[in-house]
Protein backbone atom coordinates (compact mmCIF):
# COMPACT_ATOMS: atom_id res chain seq x y z
CA UNK A 1 0.00 0.00 0.00
CA UNK A 2 1.04 3.42 -1.05
CA UNK A 3 0.50 6.58 0.80
CA UNK A 4 0.84 9.39 -1.03
CA UNK A 5 0.49 13.35 -0.21
CA UNK A 6 -1.53 15.75 -2.25
CA UNK A 7 0.44 19.38 -3.16
CA UNK A 8 -0.96 22.03 -4.70
CA UNK A 9 -0.57 21.90 -8.08
CA UNK A 10 0.53 25.51 -9.44
CA UNK A 11 1.04 24.44 -13.34
CA UNK A 12 -2.56 22.92 -13.24
CA UNK A 13 -3.97 26.05 -11.96
CA UNK A 14 -2.16 28.46 -14.28
CA UNK A 15 -3.45 26.75 -16.98
CA UNK A 16 -6.83 26.50 -15.79
CA UNK A 17 -6.61 30.72 -15.19
CA UNK A 18 -5.48 31.09 -18.74
CA UNK A 19 -8.23 29.41 -19.99
CA UNK A 20 -11.40 30.93 -18.54
CA UNK A 21 -11.57 35.07 -18.69
CA UNK A 22 -13.36 34.82 -15.40
CA UNK A 23 -13.22 32.31 -12.50
CA UNK A 24 -14.92 28.95 -13.37
CA UNK A 25 -17.69 27.79 -11.85
CA UNK A 26 -18.36 23.66 -11.19
CA UNK A 27 -21.02 21.42 -10.40
CA UNK A 28 -20.65 18.38 -8.60
CA UNK A 29 -22.72 15.65 -7.87
CA UNK A 30 -22.69 12.50 -5.74
CA UNK A 31 -24.98 9.07 -5.87
CA UNK A 32 -24.63 6.30 -3.52
CA UNK A 33 -22.69 5.79 -0.36
CA UNK A 34 -21.05 8.53 2.11
CA UNK A 35 -17.59 6.99 0.79
CA UNK A 36 -18.39 8.72 -1.99
CA UNK A 37 -20.19 11.63 -0.68
CA UNK A 38 -16.84 12.12 1.41
CA UNK A 39 -14.94 11.77 -2.18
CA UNK A 40 -17.37 14.51 -3.53
CA UNK A 41 -16.37 16.91 -0.56
CA UNK A 42 -12.75 16.33 -1.90
CA UNK A 43 -13.57 17.02 -5.48
CA UNK A 44 -14.78 20.20 -5.00
CA UNK A 45 -11.47 21.27 -2.19
CA UNK A 46 -9.52 20.12 -4.99
CA UNK A 47 -11.65 22.24 -7.55
CA UNK A 48 -11.53 24.76 -5.22
CA UNK A 49 -7.98 24.61 -4.49
CA UNK A 50 -6.92 25.33 -8.47
CA UNK A 51 -9.31 28.29 -9.27
CA UNK A 52 -12.66 26.78 -9.24
CA UNK A 53 -15.67 28.46 -7.94
CA UNK A 54 -18.67 26.41 -7.35
CA UNK A 55 -22.18 26.67 -7.98
CA UNK A 56 -25.87 24.96 -7.52
CA UNK A 57 -27.04 24.49 -10.72
CA UNK A 58 -26.06 22.92 -13.97
CA UNK A 59 -27.16 25.98 -16.01
CA UNK A 60 -24.55 28.40 -14.12
CA UNK A 61 -21.65 25.37 -14.72
CA UNK A 62 -18.48 25.51 -16.74
CA UNK A 63 -17.49 22.27 -15.57
CA UNK A 64 -20.37 19.24 -14.62
CA UNK A 65 -19.18 16.04 -12.76
CA UNK A 66 -20.83 13.41 -11.90
CA UNK A 67 -19.59 11.16 -8.59
CA UNK A 68 -21.44 7.85 -9.68
CA UNK A 69 -22.34 5.02 -7.82
CA UNK A 70 -22.21 1.16 -8.88
CA UNK A 71 -23.89 -0.72 -6.48
CA UNK A 72 -27.14 -1.31 -8.50
CA UNK A 73 -28.34 -1.19 -11.82
CA UNK A 74 -30.51 1.42 -11.12
CA UNK A 75 -28.24 3.74 -10.32
CA UNK A 76 -26.10 3.54 -13.51
CA UNK A 77 -29.33 4.07 -15.17
CA UNK A 78 -30.02 7.24 -13.53
CA UNK A 79 -26.38 8.66 -14.56
CA UNK A 80 -26.99 7.95 -17.88
CA UNK A 81 -30.08 9.69 -17.76
CA UNK A 82 -28.54 12.37 -16.21
CA UNK A 83 -25.35 12.59 -18.56
CA UNK A 84 -27.62 12.38 -21.31
CA UNK A 85 -30.11 15.18 -20.43
CA UNK A 86 -27.04 16.98 -20.59
CA UNK A 87 -26.17 16.92 -24.51
CA UNK A 88 -28.62 19.77 -25.04
CA UNK A 89 -26.68 22.54 -22.55
CA UNK A 90 -22.85 21.53 -23.95
CA UNK A 91 -24.88 22.72 -27.45
CA UNK A 92 -25.72 25.79 -25.97
CA UNK A 93 -22.22 26.62 -23.99
CA UNK A 94 -19.54 24.45 -26.20
CA UNK A 95 -17.09 25.36 -23.51
CA UNK A 96 -19.11 23.42 -20.92
CA UNK A 97 -17.17 20.39 -19.30
CA UNK A 98 -18.71 17.24 -18.84
CA UNK A 99 -17.54 14.51 -16.29
CA UNK A 100 -18.30 11.10 -15.02
CA UNK A 101 -16.09 10.03 -12.40
CA UNK A 102 -16.50 7.51 -9.23
CA UNK A 103 -16.92 3.67 -8.80
CA UNK A 104 -18.88 3.32 -11.83
CA UNK A 105 -15.73 4.97 -14.19
CA UNK A 106 -14.04 2.08 -12.75
CA UNK A 107 -16.00 -0.87 -14.67
CA UNK A 108 -14.61 -1.00 -18.22
CA UNK A 109 -17.83 -1.54 -19.91
CA UNK A 110 -19.11 1.43 -18.75
CA UNK A 111 -15.66 3.89 -19.82
CA UNK A 112 -16.57 1.79 -23.44
CA UNK A 113 -20.00 2.89 -23.58
CA UNK A 114 -19.49 6.28 -22.35
CA UNK A 115 -16.54 6.66 -25.30
CA UNK A 116 -18.95 4.96 -28.24
CA UNK A 117 -22.59 6.49 -26.99
CA UNK A 118 -21.74 9.81 -25.30
CA UNK A 119 -19.35 12.00 -26.92
CA UNK A 120 -20.12 15.13 -25.33
CA UNK A 121 -18.35 13.21 -22.07
CA UNK A 122 -15.10 15.00 -22.11
CA UNK A 123 -13.79 13.26 -19.06
CA UNK A 124 -13.85 10.02 -17.38
CA UNK A 125 -11.42 9.01 -14.38
CA UNK A 126 -12.19 6.45 -11.73
CA UNK A 127 -11.78 6.19 -7.96
CA UNK A 128 -8.07 7.08 -7.82
CA UNK A 129 -8.67 10.19 -9.93
CA UNK A 130 -9.27 12.84 -7.49
CA UNK A 131 -6.00 14.02 -6.29
CA UNK A 132 -5.11 13.98 -10.69
CA UNK A 133 -8.10 16.37 -11.24
CA UNK A 134 -5.68 19.00 -11.46
CA UNK A 135 -3.47 17.57 -14.14
CA UNK A 136 -6.43 15.87 -15.70
CA UNK A 137 -8.38 19.44 -16.28
CA UNK A 138 -5.29 20.97 -17.46
CA UNK A 139 -4.48 18.36 -20.14
CA UNK A 140 -8.64 18.55 -21.22
CA UNK A 141 -7.81 22.09 -21.42
CA UNK A 142 -4.39 22.25 -22.99
CA UNK A 143 -5.01 19.54 -25.53
CA UNK A 144 -8.40 20.05 -26.54
CA UNK A 145 -9.51 16.15 -26.66
CA UNK A 146 -11.53 14.23 -24.66
CA UNK A 147 -9.72 13.08 -21.49
CA UNK A 148 -11.29 9.16 -20.76
CA UNK A 149 -9.19 7.00 -17.98
CA UNK A 150 -9.49 3.15 -18.60
CA UNK A 151 -9.95 1.75 -14.92
CA UNK A 152 -6.80 0.98 -13.32
CA UNK A 153 -5.98 0.69 -9.17
CA UNK A 154 -3.68 2.54 -7.45
CA UNK A 155 -3.88 0.49 -4.02
CA UNK A 156 -3.03 4.01 -2.41
CA UNK A 157 -4.35 6.05 0.40
CA UNK A 158 -3.83 9.74 -0.56
CA UNK A 159 -3.46 12.36 2.27
CA UNK A 160 -3.96 16.14 2.95
CA UNK A 161 -6.24 16.17 0.25
CA UNK A 162 -8.38 19.92 0.53
CA UNK A 163 -11.84 19.26 1.50
CA UNK A 164 -14.70 21.32 1.44
CA UNK A 165 -17.13 19.58 3.41
CA UNK A 166 -21.44 20.08 2.61
CA UNK A 167 -22.01 20.55 6.88
CA UNK A 168 -20.26 22.83 9.42
CA UNK A 169 -21.35 20.02 12.34
CA UNK A 170 -21.40 16.75 11.17
CA UNK A 171 -18.35 15.06 8.96
CA UNK A 172 -17.57 11.77 7.36
CA UNK A 173 -14.14 10.73 8.32
CA UNK A 174 -12.85 7.82 6.20
CA UNK A 175 -10.56 5.15 8.13
CA UNK A 176 -9.83 2.78 5.52
CA UNK A 177 -10.81 2.48 1.44
CA UNK A 178 -11.74 -0.75 -0.45
CA UNK A 179 -12.99 -3.79 0.27
CA UNK A 180 -11.50 -7.32 0.73
CA UNK A 181 -15.13 -9.46 1.23
CA UNK A 182 -16.10 -9.93 -2.08
CA UNK A 183 -19.94 -11.00 -1.29
CA UNK A 184 -20.79 -12.61 -4.43
CA UNK A 185 -23.59 -10.03 -4.65
CA UNK A 186 -21.27 -7.15 -4.56
CA UNK A 187 -19.21 -5.25 -7.30
CA UNK A 188 -18.00 -2.66 -4.44
CA UNK A 189 -14.63 -5.08 -3.75
CA UNK A 190 -13.78 -4.35 -8.36
CA UNK A 191 -14.73 -0.66 -8.23
CA UNK A 192 -13.19 0.73 -5.21
CA UNK A 193 -10.25 -1.62 -4.95
CA UNK A 194 -7.83 -4.00 -1.81
CA UNK A 195 -8.95 -2.96 1.63
CA UNK A 196 -6.46 -0.18 3.19
CA UNK A 197 -6.50 1.59 6.25
CA UNK A 198 -5.36 5.09 6.85
CA UNK A 199 -2.90 5.24 9.54
CA UNK A 200 -4.22 5.90 13.71
CA UNK A 201 -2.08 9.29 13.83
CA UNK A 202 -3.74 10.52 10.27
CA UNK A 203 -6.87 9.57 11.17
CA UNK A 204 -6.54 11.16 14.43
CA UNK A 205 -4.73 13.83 13.17
CA UNK A 206 -8.12 14.69 11.15
CA UNK A 207 -10.40 14.32 14.15
CA UNK A 208 -8.57 16.54 16.41
CA UNK A 209 -8.88 19.13 13.49
CA UNK A 210 -13.03 18.66 12.91
CA UNK A 211 -13.65 18.83 16.98
CA UNK A 212 -11.50 21.85 17.56
CA UNK A 213 -12.90 23.48 14.35
CA UNK A 214 -17.03 22.48 16.40
CA UNK A 215 -18.13 19.62 14.71
CA UNK A 216 -20.16 17.60 16.87
CA UNK A 217 -21.02 14.39 15.29
CA UNK A 218 -18.13 12.60 13.16
CA UNK A 219 -18.78 9.34 11.67
CA UNK A 220 -16.34 7.04 10.75
CA UNK A 221 -16.30 4.97 7.36
CA UNK A 222 -15.47 2.05 5.75
CA UNK A 223 -17.00 -0.32 4.18
CA UNK A 224 -15.81 -2.85 6.59
CA UNK A 225 -14.77 -0.67 9.44
CA UNK A 226 -14.10 -4.14 12.16
CA UNK A 227 -11.66 -5.11 10.12
CA UNK A 228 -9.61 -1.49 10.45
CA UNK A 229 -6.06 -1.99 11.17
CA UNK A 230 -5.31 -4.87 9.34
CA UNK A 231 -1.14 -4.57 7.86
CA UNK A 232 -1.09 -1.39 10.21
CA UNK A 233 0.79 -1.13 13.71
CA UNK A 234 0.66 1.61 16.78
CA UNK A 235 4.16 3.51 17.38
CA UNK A 236 4.96 0.85 20.23
CA UNK A 237 4.88 -1.28 17.70
CA UNK A 238 1.73 -3.06 18.30
CA UNK A 239 -1.12 -4.25 15.98
CA UNK A 240 -4.35 -1.95 16.40
CA UNK A 241 -7.96 -2.79 15.97
CA UNK A 242 -11.15 -0.75 15.62
CA UNK A 243 -11.53 -0.63 18.96
CA UNK A 244 -8.54 0.35 19.61
CA UNK A 245 -8.87 3.12 17.21
CA UNK A 246 -11.94 4.24 18.69
CA UNK A 247 -10.51 4.26 21.84
CA UNK A 248 -7.67 6.48 20.78
CA UNK A 249 -10.44 9.13 19.33
CA UNK A 250 -12.38 9.29 22.81
CA UNK A 251 -9.53 10.42 24.35
CA UNK A 252 -9.95 14.13 22.51
CA UNK A 253 -12.24 16.17 24.40
CA UNK A 254 -14.87 17.74 23.59
CA UNK A 255 -18.13 17.90 23.24
CA UNK A 256 -19.02 15.65 20.12
CA UNK A 257 -20.75 11.93 19.25
CA UNK A 258 -19.23 9.26 16.87
CA UNK A 259 -21.19 7.02 14.43
CA UNK A 260 -19.54 4.30 12.37
CA UNK A 261 -20.28 2.27 9.29
CA UNK A 262 -20.53 -0.22 8.08
CA UNK A 263 -19.83 -2.83 10.58
CA UNK A 264 -19.24 -6.01 9.01
CA UNK A 265 -20.72 -8.89 11.19
CA UNK A 266 -17.81 -11.51 11.25
CA UNK A 267 -15.83 -9.23 12.70
CA UNK A 268 -17.76 -7.31 14.93
CA UNK A 269 -16.21 -8.22 18.08
CA UNK A 270 -17.24 -8.21 21.35
CA UNK A 271 -13.93 -6.26 22.64
CA UNK A 272 -16.28 -3.42 19.69
CA UNK A 273 -19.02 -3.72 21.67
CA UNK A 274 -17.37 -3.38 25.57
CA UNK A 275 -15.74 -0.28 23.95
CA UNK A 276 -19.49 0.72 23.10
CA UNK A 277 -20.89 0.68 26.14
CA UNK A 278 -18.17 2.03 27.75
CA UNK A 279 -17.54 5.47 25.50
CA UNK A 280 -19.86 8.26 26.42
CA UNK A 281 -18.83 9.73 22.80
CA UNK A 282 -19.76 6.70 20.89
CA UNK A 283 -23.88 6.62 20.06
CA UNK A 284 -25.80 3.55 21.06
CA UNK A 285 -26.70 2.37 18.14
CA UNK A 286 -25.19 -0.33 15.62
CA UNK A 287 -25.84 -0.48 11.84
CA UNK A 288 -24.85 -4.47 11.54
CA UNK A 289 -26.24 -5.52 8.01
CA UNK A 290 -27.29 -9.01 7.70
CA UNK A 291 -28.18 -9.71 3.99
CA UNK A 292 -30.58 -12.77 5.02
CA UNK A 293 -32.17 -14.47 7.35
CA UNK A 294 -31.40 -17.75 5.96
CA UNK A 295 -27.82 -19.68 6.54
CA UNK A 296 -28.03 -21.21 3.60
CA UNK A 297 -27.89 -18.16 1.30
CA UNK A 298 -25.41 -15.92 3.45
CA UNK A 299 -23.04 -19.28 2.56
CA UNK A 300 -24.30 -18.33 -0.92
CA UNK A 301 -23.53 -14.24 -0.67
CA UNK A 302 -20.30 -15.79 1.20
CA UNK A 303 -20.72 -13.61 4.05
CA UNK A 304 -18.87 -15.47 6.53
CA UNK A 305 -21.05 -15.55 9.55
CA UNK A 306 -24.45 -17.49 10.35
CA UNK A 307 -27.79 -16.62 11.87
CA UNK A 308 -26.97 -17.83 15.26
CA UNK A 309 -23.57 -16.11 15.71
CA UNK A 310 -25.67 -12.65 14.32
CA UNK A 311 -27.87 -13.41 16.96
CA UNK A 312 -25.13 -13.87 19.63
CA UNK A 313 -23.77 -10.90 18.84
CA UNK A 314 -26.89 -8.80 19.33
CA UNK A 315 -27.53 -10.65 22.35
CA UNK A 316 -24.33 -9.72 23.65
CA UNK A 317 -24.86 -5.83 23.16
CA UNK A 318 -28.32 -6.05 24.24
CA UNK A 319 -26.54 -6.85 27.57
CA UNK A 320 -24.04 -4.97 27.61
CA UNK A 321 -25.30 -1.51 25.82
CA UNK A 322 -28.57 -0.67 27.79
CA UNK A 323 -30.90 0.72 24.93
CA UNK A 324 -28.83 0.09 22.19
CA UNK A 325 -30.96 -0.34 18.51
CA UNK A 326 -29.99 -1.55 15.18
CA UNK A 327 -30.25 -1.21 11.91
CA UNK A 328 -29.87 -2.83 8.99
CA UNK A 329 -29.23 -3.71 4.90
CA UNK A 330 -31.66 -6.47 3.76
CA UNK A 331 -31.24 -7.72 0.53
CA UNK A 332 -34.90 -9.53 -1.27
CA UNK A 333 -34.62 -12.20 -4.27
CA UNK A 334 -30.78 -12.91 -3.94
CA UNK A 335 -30.45 -15.80 -7.09
CA UNK A 336 -31.87 -18.20 -6.05
CA UNK A 337 -33.98 -17.24 -2.60
CA UNK A 338 -36.66 -19.68 -1.86
CA UNK A 339 -39.78 -18.69 -0.15
CA UNK A 340 -38.58 -20.38 2.92
CA UNK A 341 -35.25 -18.79 2.82
CA UNK A 342 -37.39 -15.17 2.80
CA UNK A 343 -39.32 -16.71 5.41
CA UNK A 344 -36.08 -17.20 7.49
CA UNK A 345 -35.34 -13.34 6.91
CA UNK A 346 -38.40 -12.19 7.98
CA UNK A 347 -38.05 -14.09 11.46
CA UNK A 348 -34.78 -12.93 11.71
CA UNK A 349 -36.30 -9.26 11.34
CA UNK A 350 -38.75 -10.07 14.07
CA UNK A 351 -36.11 -11.58 16.67
CA UNK A 352 -33.55 -8.82 16.06
CA UNK A 353 -36.39 -5.82 16.13
CA UNK A 354 -34.33 -3.75 13.98
CA UNK A 355 -35.31 0.52 14.07
CA UNK A 356 -34.43 1.15 10.70
CA UNK A 357 -34.08 -0.82 7.33
CA UNK A 358 -32.27 -0.54 4.31
CA UNK A 359 -33.56 -2.66 1.80
CA UNK A 360 -32.88 -4.24 -1.68
CA UNK A 361 -34.17 -5.95 -4.60
CA UNK A 362 -30.99 -8.21 -5.63
CA UNK A 363 -29.34 -6.61 -8.93
CA UNK A 364 -27.28 -8.38 -10.94
CA UNK A 365 -23.80 -7.01 -11.48
CA UNK A 366 -21.64 -7.95 -14.67
CA UNK A 367 -18.49 -9.73 -13.15
CA UNK A 368 -19.59 -10.61 -9.73
CA UNK A 369 -20.28 -14.36 -8.51
CA UNK A 370 -23.81 -14.14 -8.06
CA UNK A 371 -24.14 -12.86 -12.19
CA UNK A 372 -23.66 -16.27 -13.04
CA UNK A 373 -25.80 -18.16 -10.62
CA UNK A 374 -29.53 -19.30 -11.70
CA UNK A 375 -31.89 -16.80 -10.73
CA UNK A 376 -35.76 -17.86 -11.33
CA UNK A 377 -37.57 -16.00 -9.22
CA UNK A 378 -39.80 -13.44 -11.31
CA UNK A 379 -39.11 -9.56 -10.53
CA UNK A 380 -42.95 -9.58 -9.39
CA UNK A 381 -42.30 -12.22 -7.01
CA UNK A 382 -39.37 -10.34 -5.46
CA UNK A 383 -41.48 -6.99 -5.15
CA UNK A 384 -43.79 -9.13 -3.47
CA UNK A 385 -42.02 -10.49 -1.06
CA UNK A 386 -40.65 -6.88 -0.26
CA UNK A 387 -44.01 -5.92 0.15
CA UNK A 388 -44.67 -8.01 3.02
CA UNK A 389 -40.87 -7.55 4.34
CA UNK A 390 -41.72 -3.77 4.64
CA UNK A 391 -45.28 -4.49 5.92
CA UNK A 392 -43.62 -6.29 8.50
CA UNK A 393 -40.91 -4.11 9.52
CA UNK A 394 -42.91 -1.25 10.08
CA UNK A 395 -45.85 -3.29 12.20
CA UNK A 396 -42.60 -3.86 14.28
CA UNK A 397 -40.82 -0.70 14.03
CA UNK A 398 -43.42 2.03 14.68
CA UNK A 399 -44.81 0.61 17.67
CA UNK A 400 -41.18 0.22 19.40
CA UNK A 401 -40.61 4.04 18.21
CA UNK A 402 -44.00 5.13 19.70
CA UNK A 403 -42.56 3.55 22.70
CA UNK A 404 -39.95 5.98 23.23
CA UNK A 405 -42.30 8.80 23.88
CA UNK A 406 -42.56 10.53 27.65
CA UNK A 407 -38.90 10.33 27.38
CA UNK A 408 -36.64 13.55 27.06
CA UNK A 409 -33.44 12.77 25.23
CA UNK A 410 -30.77 14.83 23.65
CA UNK A 411 -30.46 14.96 20.32
CA UNK A 412 -27.92 16.82 17.51
CA UNK A 413 -30.53 19.25 16.05
CA UNK A 414 -29.77 18.87 11.60
CA UNK A 415 -31.90 21.28 10.27
CA UNK A 416 -35.75 22.52 9.21
CA UNK A 417 -38.45 19.69 9.75
CA UNK A 418 -41.00 19.32 7.11
CA UNK A 419 -43.76 21.49 8.48
CA UNK A 420 -42.91 25.34 8.79
CA UNK A 421 -41.86 26.37 12.62
CA UNK A 422 -39.94 23.03 13.32
CA UNK A 423 -36.33 21.14 13.38
CA UNK A 424 -35.31 17.48 13.09
CA UNK A 425 -32.91 16.69 15.40
CA UNK A 426 -31.77 12.86 15.74
CA UNK A 427 -31.27 10.90 18.69
CA UNK A 428 -28.16 9.12 19.70
CA UNK A 429 -30.13 5.59 18.59
CA UNK A 430 -30.40 7.33 15.04
CA UNK A 431 -34.06 7.67 14.95
CA UNK A 432 -35.16 11.35 14.13
CA UNK A 433 -37.24 13.79 15.91
CA UNK A 434 -39.32 16.70 14.52
CA UNK A 435 -39.83 19.35 16.82
CA UNK A 436 -40.78 23.28 17.76
CA UNK A 437 -37.69 25.53 17.82
CA UNK A 438 -35.56 28.19 16.87
CA UNK A 439 -33.45 27.53 14.07
CA UNK A 440 -30.01 29.01 15.88
CA UNK A 441 -30.65 25.43 17.44
CA UNK A 442 -29.13 23.94 14.27
CA UNK A 443 -26.00 22.61 14.65
CA UNK A 444 -26.20 22.39 18.55
CA UNK A 445 -27.30 19.59 21.00
CA UNK A 446 -31.00 19.86 22.25
CA UNK A 447 -32.95 18.50 24.80
CA UNK A 448 -36.21 17.41 23.69
CA UNK A 449 -39.27 15.45 25.29
CA UNK A 450 -40.63 13.11 23.06
CA UNK A 451 -44.43 13.55 22.61
CA UNK A 452 -45.97 11.21 19.92
CA UNK A 453 -44.80 10.10 16.81
CA UNK A 454 -46.31 9.63 13.27
CA UNK A 455 -44.47 6.11 11.68
CA UNK A 456 -40.68 6.41 11.78
CA UNK A 457 -40.87 9.87 13.01
CA UNK A 458 -40.73 10.84 16.35
CA UNK A 459 -42.46 14.24 17.39
CA UNK A 460 -41.02 16.50 20.52
CA UNK A 461 -40.95 19.87 22.40
CA UNK A 462 -37.71 21.52 23.17
CA UNK A 463 -37.25 21.41 26.63
CA UNK A 464 -33.95 23.52 26.93
CA UNK A 465 -31.37 24.68 24.74
CA UNK A 466 -28.19 22.56 26.12
CA UNK A 467 -25.35 24.83 25.69
CA UNK A 468 -22.92 23.34 28.42
CA UNK A 469 -20.43 21.21 27.88
CA UNK A 470 -20.37 17.56 28.23
CA UNK A 471 -16.85 15.80 28.65
N1 LIG B 1 -19.95 -2.60 2.98
C1 LIG B 1 -21.27 -2.53 3.40
C2 LIG B 1 -22.30 -2.18 2.36
C3 LIG B 1 -21.96 -1.67 1.03
S1 LIG B 1 -23.17 -1.60 -0.19
C4 LIG B 1 -21.66 -3.85 4.01
O1 LIG B 1 -21.03 -4.85 3.80
O2 LIG B 1 -22.65 -3.88 4.69
C5 LIG B 1 -24.66 -1.19 0.71
C6 LIG B 1 -25.72 -2.24 0.60
O3 LIG B 1 -26.15 -2.37 -0.72
C7 LIG B 1 -25.30 -3.63 1.01
O4 LIG B 1 -25.30 -3.82 2.36
C8 LIG B 1 -26.33 -4.49 0.32
O5 LIG B 1 -27.46 -4.67 1.14
C9 LIG B 1 -26.72 -3.66 -0.89
N2 LIG B 1 -26.21 -4.24 -2.13
C10 LIG B 1 -24.94 -4.43 -2.51
N3 LIG B 1 -24.88 -5.03 -3.70
C11 LIG B 1 -26.16 -5.23 -4.10
C12 LIG B 1 -26.77 -5.81 -5.25
N4 LIG B 1 -26.03 -6.32 -6.22
N5 LIG B 1 -28.12 -5.83 -5.30
C13 LIG B 1 -28.86 -5.32 -4.31
N6 LIG B 1 -28.35 -4.77 -3.22
C14 LIG B 1 -27.01 -4.72 -3.09
FE1 LIG C 1 -19.83 -5.30 -0.68
FE2 LIG C 1 -19.58 -7.22 1.09
FE3 LIG C 1 -17.63 -5.44 0.79
FE4 LIG C 1 -19.91 -4.72 1.90
S1 LIG C 1 -18.46 -6.19 2.72
S2 LIG C 1 -18.78 -3.62 0.32
S3 LIG C 1 -21.40 -5.92 0.80
S4 LIG C 1 -18.29 -6.95 -0.72
FE1 LIG D 1 -21.83 2.90 -4.68
FE2 LIG D 1 -19.24 3.01 -4.85
FE3 LIG D 1 -20.42 3.45 -2.55
S1 LIG D 1 -20.52 1.52 -5.82
S2 LIG D 1 -22.25 2.23 -2.65
S3 LIG D 1 -20.59 4.69 -4.35
S4 LIG D 1 -18.49 2.42 -2.87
Amino acid sequence: MKKLTYTHNAQAAAVIARAYDTPPLAYVHSYGCQQNVNDGEKIRGVLLDIGFGLCENVEQADLILFNTCAVREHAEQRVFGNVGALKKLKEKNPRLMIGVCGCMAQQQHIVDKLRASYPYVDLVFGVDGIDRLPEILAQRLSRGKRYLENPSERNAVVEDLPIRRDSGFRAWLPIMYGCDNFCTYCIVPYVRGRERSRTPSDVLAEFRDLIARGYKEITLLGQNVNSYGKGLENEAGEPVDFADLLNLLCTVPGDYQIRFMTSHPKDASRKLIDTIAAQPHLCKHIHLPVQSGSNRLLREMNRHYTVEQYLDLVRYAREKIPGVTFSSDIIVGFPGETEEDFCATLDLIEKVRYTQLFTFIYSKREGTRAASMPDPTTHAEKAARMDRLLKLQDSIAFPMIAGLCGQTVRVLVEGAGRNPGTLNGRLDNNLVVEFSGDETLIGNYAQVRLTGSRAALLLGETVQNETDKKE
